[in-house]
């Protein structure tokens, strides 16, 4: 079994959990969908400003944030095609870290000691620049609130902020590496998180400064 690195706020991190070969099959990866599925520029609700980052989805369910408000949909707002399917490299990473991380083993009903999370449905990619941050939220646009959820970050590192279930309370920060994994599960699940800071040109990784982050939902 596979062991967080350390567990903070109930966040497992697990530190440099994908070797640099992985690392880069990923981005090649990430090249390949953004051809199909490009990065697009999102809008906050209501007053239609830009989000700080770029994004683009795979899976059966994309996350969108439009004038109209944050939801899940099948389709890319600006292509209209439906998003590419995750690839399997992906996937087995879900299965590795959230098949064998303490969020399984750790509930507390026995029967589903040896269950396995149902396959994610959206993969969100955020493409964050030099100036990028993402403010303090909680990933609750989804129905389900229970499968965790995983969080893959590559390139630049960041600060990554852990809080609790209280928008403005106290939060602690770690630096996220190219190759890092978090799982936000059991009491995480709901916890607020946000990055406050991108430490640009720290990774060679990608073919110019930036960072990105895949992060692994069940939507349904
Ligand atoms: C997110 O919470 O959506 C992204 C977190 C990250 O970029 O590490
Ligand atoms: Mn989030």
């Amino acid at each position: 079994m596979i062991k967080p690195t350390l567990i903070q706020n109930g966040f497992e991190i697990y530190k440099q959990a994908l070797n640099v070969e992985a690392q880069k099959q990923l981005v090649d990866t990430i090249g390949r969908l953004i051809v199909r599925s490009p990065f697009y520029q999102p809008t906050m609700p209501r007053t239609g400003k830009p989000l700080n980052v770029k994004m683009t989805n795979m899976g059966q369910y994309g996350w969108v944030s439009d004038i109209n408000g944050y939801r899940y949909q099948p389709t890319h707002p600006k292509t209209m095609q439906a998003w590419p399917d995750i690839p399997q490299q992906i996937l087995d990473i879900w299965q590795c870290f959230t098949g064998n991380s303490l969020t399984e083993f750790n509930r507390s009903n026995p029967e589903q000691k040896l269950s396995h999370w149902p396959q994610p449905q959206c993969c969100l990619v955020n493409h964050y620049s030099a100036n990028n941050k993402m403010g303090m939220h909680v990933d609750m646009d989804e129905q389900d609130h229970i499968t965790p959820v995983l969080s893959i970050s590559l390139g630049d590192d960041a600060m990554f902020r852990m809080g609790g279930k209280q928008r403005g309370g106290k939060t602690n920060g770690i630096k996220l590496l190219s190759g890092d994994i978090v799982i936000f599960g059991n009491e995480a699940r709901l916890n607020y998180h946000g990055v406050s800071k991108i430490y640009s040109g720290t990774s060679g990784l990608l073919n110019k400064p930036g960072r990105l982050n895949l992060t692994l939902r069940r939507v349904t």
